[in-house]
């Protein structure tokens, strides 16, 4: 085996383990079981996220596109970047508009930083064509990816970080100022950040978007469960667990659930572990919150950035706000 081939069975390694001690952590106890919300993003759950992007209920993914349409010349007018980093690129087609602005102005070095192999392919392909684009694609979390990136900055070099299609609100309200925090720590002074975020509306409207007729974000949550089969050896029969959404309007979160429809024991054949279910009882896969636009601007203010300019889809309550290291 050379190197690189042990490079990656290592992290590899480490993934597996850190999967089996969030499982342990989030199932085994006492009390709500729930695991974070990455677990979801295997090969399989982003190409299925990517379905969900598809589906006219979900109007975030397309808030964002019309957003991005109408705003990418502005944002590259108001700031100065020539190295854009972006935490969960996805396909890269929302980021192709900000690329193909900013490529008007100067040459780019493109950082795209991903849990999934296969979202990183499909931004490459995305991004193939772009002249005067250098691009590098990561495969990491976000912020040993991100540590990376500003490693490897050079003296002059401008960031744009990109953190699209409101995944902080799948962050808890401490982690997701922690994590911006984190960010603003990598940057200096001028850089910026173009930030999306999900808007508060009404249940009716966000209900059908993470509980979709067609059953797509059934699939993509109860991949989890297969993931468990195949990765740790668990014996999750799907047809006794179903998919549930649910919108708590005082707390403004979506929380996506897993179900147990009836009482049931499942084994980890490689973690020597057993879990119980009680008939009704979930696991907590997701929560998405819906911010209101001052809650964004706080929490940004609050990491030490500065508000340059925000922007709004009026179709599907949407924000788009670029910041500035303060
Ligand atoms: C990635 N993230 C912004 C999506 C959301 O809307 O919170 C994930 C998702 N979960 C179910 N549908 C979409």
């Amino acid at each position: 085996m050379n190197a690189c081939c042990l490079e990656a069975a290592s992290a590899q390694h480490v993934a597996l383990e850190r999967f089996a001690a969030d499982v342990r952590a989030g199932l085994a106890g006492p009390g709500q079981k729930s695991l974070p919300p990455s677990y979801l993003y295997d090969a399989l759950g982003s190409s299925l996220f990517e379905a969900i992007t598809c589906l006219p209920e979900y109007g975030v993914w397309r808030a964002e596109r019309r957003v991005l349409e109408r705003c990418a010349d502005d944002v590259a007018a108001l700031c100065a970047a020539d190295t854009i980093v972006e935490f969960g690129s996805g396909s890269a087609t929302k980021t192709r508009l900000v690329l193909e602005a900013l490529l008007r102005r100067r040459r780019l070095a493109y950082v795209a930083i991903d849990v999934s192999a296969g979202a990183l392919a499909a931004s490459r392909s995305t991004l193939r064509d772009l002249d005067g684009l250098s691009a590098r694609f990561v495969e990491a979390d976000y912020l040993p990816g991100f540590e990376r990136a500003v490693a490897a900055r050079g003296a002059g070099e401008r960031f744009l970080v990109l953190f699209l299609g409101g995944s902080l609100g799948n962050f808890a309200a401490v982690e997701a100022l922690r994590w911006l925090r984190c960010v603003r720590r990598g940057l200096r002074p001028g850089d910026a950040l173009l930030l999306g975020a999900d808007l508060d509306k009404p249940a009716q409207q966000l209900l059908p978007a993470y509980a979709d007729p067609l059953g797509v974000t059934a699939a993509f949550n109860l991949n989890l469960l297969v993931r468990m089969n195949r990765e740790l050896g668990a014996d999750f029969d799907l047809s006794r667990f179903r998919h549930r959404a649910r919108f708590d309007p005082r707390t403004r979160d979506v929380e996506m659930h897993v179900e147990s429809t009836c009482a049931q024991r499942v084994r980890f054949a490689r973690l020597d572990l057993s879990v119980s279910f009680a008939a009704g009882e979930t696991i907590h896969t997701e929560s998405s919150h819906k911010y209101h636009v001052e809650e964004v601007d706080d929490l940004a203010g609050a990491a030490g950035f500065r508000c340059v300019q925000g922007w709004r889809d009026r179709e599907w309550p949407f924000l788009l706000a670029l910041y500035s290291a303060a």
